[in-house]
């Protein structure tokens, strides 16, 4: 099972200036993003909008070889898998709340071509991956209310992370929302190893240093 993880940072562009999405990419890139976060929002599973497979289509036309993971926060995640596999996403991470069937979620999604990643709001046991663990490339546990950037860390969050960390040493686990310079520690001694961060990096004088600090934190806690 033991493969050895390392620490991924992936920014969340929600609040960057959309309106220059791809200038405010590559910076990213630039700075040291090891991949890119971005969150789907349909305005029914959470109460906002963002984008959806257009958009992230057109991105990948300019941005070839990095990491595309999609936050899926839609009530039906089934719908979107083939629309995003066509606009070249890699990893396709949607919520398990409004699902019945999980695992057929996860199927469709590997024959799609894409990684798997199993998302959890704060309010859902963390015991329930247990039934499709072995079909999730990733679990996402959310440390705050999935809808918008800016918010608290929920710091409760946190034994869910550790209980993963320690029932499954291989897998890896990412955490988003509130992360940054001042939540990284508790993230990465939990055992988390891909932390997405939105405003902390992009509201940031300067990116690479937030990002690699962050990663720095993150090797820290890894493979001891
Ligand atoms: C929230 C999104 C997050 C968010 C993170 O629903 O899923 O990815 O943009 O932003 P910060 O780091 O500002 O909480
Ligand atoms: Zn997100």
């Amino acid at each position: 099972m033991s493969k050895i993880l390392s620490a991924k940072i992936g920014p969340s562009i929600l609040n960057a200036d959309l309106s220059i999405l791809y200038e405010e990419s590559v910076k990213l890139i630039d700075n040291g993003a090891d991949y890119l976060h971005l969150d789907v929002m349909d305005g029914h599973f959470v109460p906002n909008l963002t984008f959806g497979h257009p958009v992230v289509k057109c991105l990948r036309k300019k941005i070839k070889n990095v990491f595309f993971e999609t936050h899926m926060m839609v009530s039906k995640p089934d719908q979107w898998i083939e629309p995003m596999a066509d606009a070249g996403v890699d990893q396709y991470t949607f919520h398990v709340e409004p699902v019945k069937d999980v695992g057929a979620v996860c199927r469709k999604i590997k024959e799609a071509g894409m990684k798997v990643g199993v998302a959890l709001k704060p309010g859902t046991e963390v015991d329930v991956v247990t039934e499709y663990i072995e079909l999730a490339d990733m679990v996402l546990i959310m440390t705050v209310e999935p809808g918008f950037g800016g918010q608290k860390f929920m710091e409760n969050q946190m034994v869910k992370v550790k209980w993963l960390r320690d029932n499954y040493p291989g897998l890896d686990i990412e955490v988003d929302g509130g992360v940054g310079p001042n939540t990284i520690d508790m993230c990465a001694k939990a055992g988390a190893n891909m932390i997405v961060s939105g405003t902390a990096v992009i509201g940031s004088a300067d990116q690479r240093k937030v990002m690699s600090s962050m990663k720095q934190t993150v090797n820290g806690y890894l493979n001891n």
